[in-house]
């Protein structure tokens, strides 16, 4: 069996999306196991983009299956939009299969996602406002609407005007919102639910078979480790888990079906929304790698903010995801640099730090201590050897394999679906 898990090793957008659509041309399945439409994973073929939101990267070939499981947060007008524009490109949605275990985001958890930011003020985490947070609180509060309610017309209605009458009354007598209309919802999504009714069914028991007949499953992480809501920068977290563990968790399968966990880092780091960033850069370098990394998020749009390579970040999710290797991508919009610094531990009260601090107190008297290395100016787009790439950025991408006593395995130079190269 071959069970391979992709995941974010800092703080999203590292590039899952290409690597899953690579490695999926050999699965039989690709599972999205946590998160909703915060993701935004982008694969690119023969010049045409695709950005997902909820379905797995791996829909792009016809053969392979693509599940939704049941640790995803799935707002059906979102995911109906994402169908229709695959199948406006051509693609078939034959292999799409959505958990009924899942939690629906219904249209009271983006108000209520909105809302709190408001309230919050200046304390705001900077949300995508998709209604991801609301929706898993209901997971865990018990009073979420899942997949097998939802296209079970009378179930769903009872617990739609269940569940929206208390939240109306938080949207109005909390947040003093206007209240939503409870028949609206009921007459859109009861049409939503039928036309999702047919992809609908207990998806790890795919997963379980596949697994066992020793074929290839690749389990495509969403946001990134620094974001999981136990592990990550919290509260500037999403409320998910991102890393490793929540792939079991969320599809259903336990940890001993599981072969690989490779994570997928940029070769500088970026985060979207608030919260802490040492290695953050403020200057001109930082706008020069946004704009030649084209650092935008591919959700909201927001410019994501930049900085150096931490590998304090890398190190830490290393051991959290037990990562077997290590993909450092986007390394190309480096060049032109005419230096390239790497975080290579932080400096606190006079102490060195080389694990990454839970409190963020101590997190922001943390200072980076970097080491340097040349810079190059040079197009990387075109090369497919490590050979090729230059000497002080191979010292760079070494560099890393040190400090984090994990093998890197390929690197990104480009975002199309060849730009790579195996190291070996
Ligand atoms: P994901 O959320 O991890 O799947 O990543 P996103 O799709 O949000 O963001 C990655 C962005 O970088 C997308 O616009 C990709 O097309 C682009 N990209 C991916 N790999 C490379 C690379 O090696 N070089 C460059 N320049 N861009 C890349
Ligand atoms: P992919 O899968 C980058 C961030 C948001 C915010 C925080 C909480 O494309 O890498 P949420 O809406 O989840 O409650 O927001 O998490 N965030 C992401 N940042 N990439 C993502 O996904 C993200 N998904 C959520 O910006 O800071
Ligand atoms: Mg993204």
């Amino acid at each position: 069996m071959s069970g391979k898990i992709i995941l974010g090793a800092q703080w999203g957008d590292e590039g899952k999306g290409k690597f899953i659509d690579i490695f999926a041309s050999k699965a039989e399945l690709v599972v999205r196991s946590q998160g909703g439409n915060n993701a935004g994973h982008t694969v690119i073929v023969n010049d045409e983009v695709y950005k997902l939101h909820l379905i797995p990267s791996g829909i792009l070939y016809p053969e392979t299956k693509n599940i939704i499981g049941a640790g995803v947060v799935i707002d059906p007008k979102v995911i109906l939009s994402e169908m229709s524009g695959l199948e406006s490109k051509g693609v078939s949605l034959k292999n799409l299969l959505i958990d009924a275990r899942a939690h629906v985001i219904m249209p009271w958890h983006i108000a209520l996602d909105e809302l709190s930011e408001a309230a919050r003020g200046s304390a705001d985490i900077g949300t995508t406002r998709r209604g991801i947070g609301p929706c898993y609180m209901d997971k865990t509060e018990r009073c979420g609407i899942r997949m097998h309610d939802f296209i079970n017309k009378d179930k769903f209605i009872k617990k739609l005007y269940q569940v929206g009458e208390i939240k109306n009354s938080l949207i109005e007598k909390f947040y003093g919102g206007k209240a939503l209309n409870l028949d609206d919802i009921a007459r859109k999504y009861s049409e939503y639910a039928e036309r999702l009714s047919g992809f609908v069914s207990d998806t790890s028991v795919a997963v379980f078979d596949a697994l066992k007949a020793g074929k290839e499953v690749l389990f495509e992480g969403a946001q990134g480790t620094l974001l999981d809501l136990d592990m990550g920068t919290y509260p500037y977290v999403t409320s998910s888990h991102p890393v490793a563990g929540g792939v079991c968790i969320g599809s259903g399968i336990g940890p001993t079906l599981i072969d690989e966990a490779i994570g997928v880092a940029k070769g500088y780091t970026t985060r979207v929304g608030k919260g802490p960033f040492p290695t953050e850069l403020f200057d001109d370098t930082g706008e020069y790698i946004r704009q030649k990394g084209a650092e935008f998020g591919t959700t909201t749009g927001r410019p994501r903010r930049t900085g150096w390579f931490d590998a304090v970040i890398a190190r830490f999710a290393v051991r959290v995801n037990g990562l077997t290797s290590l993909v450092i991508n986007k390394v190309d919009p480096l060049a032109g640099l005419p230096v390239l610094k790497l975080c290579t531990a932080y400096e606190r009260n006079g102490k060195i730090i080389t694990d990454f601090p839970a409190d963020l107190d101590e997190l922001a008297e943390c200072k980076p201590v970097y080491e340097e290395f040349d810079g190059f100016d040079m197009d990387l787009g075109g090369m497919r050897r490590y050979s090729e790439l230059p000497t002080s950025l191979k010292k760079h991408i070494e560099a890393i394999e040190h400090i984090c006593g994990c093998p890197v395995s390929i690197i990104g130079v480009g975002p199309g679906r060849d730009q790579i190269i195996y190291k070996g």
